[in-house]
């Protein structure tokens, strides 16, 4: 039975990008349509982010833009903002009647029952149910080529900064056997790329051996990423990695397995012991860089890349200086640089020394200079080069030219026509720009 439109916006990381997808798929089962205009929709759901204070504001923002609209939609906020804030979120904004935390995605059709028969407010931010399933319907998945699959959800970690721990809650780790025969499945719709995703793959830790039986490794991810392997599908990619877990059979499972992508993205956040410490991060810079040796010893190049964090409070000129070396020693293909972002409830937000906006502004411009230095010359090395890429559709900056990833995840635009979309095509390099290449069709 036909029951109304839903429009549903997402932020934030991979987790809540796949989070929609589930989402959807049992909004749709219970007899819901979903629409891409926000306009014309009955429901209207925003999927959010708390990671970092411009994060959260933005969906205020639209909240009131969507309310602004002609039609008076039923409005609801699922995700991080929704499990941390709770029903301050009902003072803040009035217009919202739904609060769906982070594990309560699966019990969306009832909860919009209940307030479209007339509850004033309806909230849920309590855990996932036995039973519930992590399926999505294909039909709902934003790629027909790309597909994430959550292996692990929620952290344990608890970095000084972080607000993940409290908006997803503890780890846990999804069955073996479950997550490949979903690539199985996938595989046989076609799909080219999955994504392992968590919010820490490598802690992947399940109750049971279900589906691991006969794949070798150490630790279980590394056993996963063989059993996956196995499934055949060509590109496995996963993100992200935490370094303390990132032990050295996951290289091994990596160099042994074409299809598991020649790409690790591994967060550093500082290059200063000190700083990593009051982070609670659990690793040394030397542990790192033992990690990156490893990587760069492989029988594969894998394309590295990070994420930092500056101006943590207390970080020092000299501390970040120390970053900056790490950096450079490092050589990241790609490197994401957040300002520090004070979150309330964490650890960190009761520290003093703030790093004025300033000297913050003048940290991330100096940084990313270095960066812009460091991944000109890799890119450059790719000139010439012949890469393989999953085309996903047309260019947004030219009408003649088609978009793709690489293996090691690199943007690659070159000219061809939409009929290539969801293929693997061999593309000779022949320009770098300072975040995508650029080439032409070639046969090999
Ligand atoms: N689990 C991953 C990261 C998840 S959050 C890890 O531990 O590496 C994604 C990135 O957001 C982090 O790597 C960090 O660089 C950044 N981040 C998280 N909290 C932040 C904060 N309070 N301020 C600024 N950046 C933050
Ligand atoms: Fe946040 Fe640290 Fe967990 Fe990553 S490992 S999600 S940074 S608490
Ligand atoms: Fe944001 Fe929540 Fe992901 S805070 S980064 S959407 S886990």
């Amino acid at each position: 039975m036909y029951k109304g439109s839903i429009y549903i916006e997402t932020f934030g990381c991979q987790m809540n990008t796949a989070d929609t997808e589930r989402a959807a798929t049992g909004l749709r089962a219970a007899g819901y349509q979903l629409t891409q205009q926000a306009e014309d929709a009955d429901v209207v759901l925003f999927n959010t982010c708390s990671v970092r204070a411009r994060a959260e504001q933005k969906v205020f923002t639209r909240i009131g833009e969507v309310r602004r609209g002609a039609k008076e939609p039923l409005i609801g906020v699922m995700g991080c903002v929704a499990q941390l804030e709770g029903e301050t979120i009902f003072a803040q904004a009035p217009s919202v009647r739904l609060l769906v935390g982070t594990r309560a995605t699966d019990r969306l059709p009832t909860l919009i029952e209940q307030a479209r028969a007339g509850a004033r407010r309806v909230i849920d931010l309590g855990e996932r149910q036995a039973g519930e399933e992590w399926a999505v319907s294909p039909a709902e998945r934003r790629s027909k080529h790309v597909a994430f699959v959550p292996i692990i959800e929620g952290c344990n970690k608890f970095c000084t900064y972080c607000i993940v721990p409290y908006s997803r809650g503890r780890e846990r780790s999804r069955p073996a056997v479950e997550i490949v025969a979903e690539i199985e499945r996938l595989r046989e719709l076609g799909y080219s790329e999955v994504h392992l995703i968590g919010q820490n793959v490598n802690s992947y830790r399940p109750k049971t051996e279900s589906g691991l039986e006969g794949h070798t490794g150490a630790t279980p991810f590394a056993r996963l990423l063989r059993a996956v392997a196995a499934t055949g599908i060509p590109r496995i990619k996963y993100t992200t990695s935490f370094p303390r877990d990132f032990h050295t059979d996951i290289v091994q499972a990596m160099d042994e397995h074409e299809n598991l992508c020649n790409w690790i993205h591994l967060p550093v956040q500082s290059g200063s012991d000190r700083v990593l410490r009051s982070m609670r991060r659990g690793y040394k810079v030397s542990d790192y860089l033992a990690r990156v040796e490893a990587i760069r010893g492989a029988k594969r190049r894998y394309a590295l890349t990070s994420d930092i964090i500056i101006g943590f409070p207390g970080e020092t000129r000299k501390e970040f200086k120390d970053t900056m070396r790490l950096v450079e020693q490092c050589q990241f293909d790609s490197l994401y640089i957040f300002k520090y972002s004070k979150r309330r409830g964490t650890p960190a937000a009761k520290l003093a020394d703030i790093v004025s906006d300033n000297e913050m502004a003048a940290r991330f411009v100096e940084l990313e200079a270095l960066q812009k230095e460091i991944q000109a010359q890799i890119f450059s090395a790719y000139v010439g080069q012949t890469v393989s890429v999953l085309v996903a559709g047309e260019s947004t900056r030219s009408t003649v030219d088609v978009t793709g990833h690489t293996t090691c995840n690199k943007v690659v635009n070159f000219p061809g026509d939409v009929s290539l979309i969801g293929r693997i095509a061999p593309i000779r390099v022949t320009g770098a720009k300072a975040h995508s290449l650029y080439g032409e069709r070639c046969e090999i």
